[in-house]
């Protein structure tokens, strides 16, 4: 009896605290993420969504203030990619005659099905224009479920986007045209 009890009480035990280490896993930032990320942006460059121009135009923060937007399919799944520049006295002429010069980072978001149902879906990650992943005041890096939970970042924002899609996108008066790459 007092055997059974033990074991009973040692897997109640360890099945609370797997439960509490879920729960304080942070939802973005683990070596998976960041090792995913990276094999998103190999396939990001393949498919040239890295250099293809797009429509330049000019938008209100937090995104870099001249921006363009690609849209794609990789593996079967939806992809944005959002090039943000940055600079003292950014236009987009300047962007335009040297985008490199201005590339501030890419944000990106990769639909997944199963991957987050409860925020659509979405894989966000954010790059340096190098293809390395950035990382916030934590130092945590900013790819996965970024972040999933707290008042501001990727997915508390991108929840205000019309129709529960977190894109924002399509909306007429704040994008210019989106470039699709085939
Ligand atoms: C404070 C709000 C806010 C935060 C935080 C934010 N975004 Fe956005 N994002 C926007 C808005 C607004 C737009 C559309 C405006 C535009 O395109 O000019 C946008 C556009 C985008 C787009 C193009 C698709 C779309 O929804 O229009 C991508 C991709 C994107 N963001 C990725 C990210 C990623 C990845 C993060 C986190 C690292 C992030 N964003 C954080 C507000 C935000």
């Amino acid at each position: 009896m007092k055997t059974r009890l033990f074991i009973a009480t040692i897997a109640a035990t360890a099945f609370v605290s797997i439960g509490a280490m879920a729960a304080m896993m942070p939802p973005f930032g683990s070596s998976g993420d960041i090792s995913y990320a990276k094999g998103l942006w190999q396939k990001m460059e393949m498919k040239g969504l890295n250099s293809v121009p797009a429509n330049l135009y000019v938008g209100g923060p937090p995104h870099g203030k001249v921006r363009e937007v690609l849209e794609a399919t990789i593996d079967g799944k939806r992809i944005i990619v959002k090039r943000n520049y940055r600079g003292k006295d950014i236009t987009v002429a300047k962007v335009k005659a040297n985008r490199a010069k201005y590339l501030a980072s890419v944000t990106v978001m990769q639909k997944r099905k199963g991957y987050d149902p409860a925020d659509a879906d979405w894989f966000w990650v954010k790059y340096a224009p190098d293809g390395s992943i950035m990382k916030n005041k934590k130092q945590m890096s900013l790819a996965g479920k970024v972040a999933k939970g707290k008042p501001v970042g990727c997915i508390a924002c991108h929840a205000s986007a019309p129709g529960g899609s977190f894109v924002f996108n399509h909306s007429k008066s704040a994008n210019a045209a989106i470039m699709f790459v085939k």
